[in-house]
């Protein structure tokens, strides 16, 4: 729950479940925001002959983010609390690590992301879980971002799929090894 005073916030929410939601969302906008960041160090990062089809992949859903990212933020302000977007705020309230490749093969680059798409949609379907319990507005509105993130994630793992339906990445249990296993396989 977010501890900052709210004044007012939509008709028909309390102001309990009103500071939840504005917690739990604004921990979702870091995510979107620190994602659409990421997107673009990989679009700029990748090498190797798969440059210009995950390059030109990952230009799209930055534009898609970037959006999810917006409709938070004015989510938020919309329940009556204030929206951080601050590079700062981003680095010192999020519960996760900075991406962790730099230069690299797009295999490498795939395998990495589909780790981080494993965090980001994992706290994205905890975050419906309890705003179904309190706001169908905010619910519906994590629900049709999932919706693309999920499907942005199979075009990453269709990449990382063999012939057998097995992913090069199984069993990783971090980007950097999820790298290395895509990277050679
Ligand atoms: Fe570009």
């Amino acid at each position: 729950m977010s501890t900052e005073k709210i004044y007012y916030t939509t008709p028909g929410m309390s102001e309990d479940d009103a500071r939840t939601l504005v917690g739990l969302l604004q921990d979702r906008l870091h995510a979107m925001n620190d994602l659409h960041l990421t997107l673009k160090h990989v679009h700029w990062n990748v090498v190797g002959p798969h440059f210009i089809a995950v390059h030109e992949m990952i230009d799209p859903h930055v534009e898609e983010v970037r959006g999810y990212a917006d409709d938070l933020a004015e989510r938020i302000a919309t329940l009556g609390g204030s929206p951080k977007g601050t590079p700062g705020s981003i680095v010192s309230e999020r519960q996760w690590d900075e991406y962790s490749l730099r230069r690299d093969v797009t295999q490498a680059h795939l395998g990495a992301l589909d780790v981080v798409y494993h965090g980001v949609l994992t706290s994205h379907r905890e975050a419906i879980e309890t705003a179904g319990d309190l706001d169908p507005v905010t619910e519906d509105m994590l629900i049709g971002q999932v919706d693309k993130l999920e499907l942005f994630h199979w075009f990453v793992r269709a990449h990382l799929e063999n012939a057998g339906g097995h992913l090069s990445t199984e069993g990783a249990t971090s980007e950097t090894e999820a790298a290395s296993q895509a990277g050679n396989a």
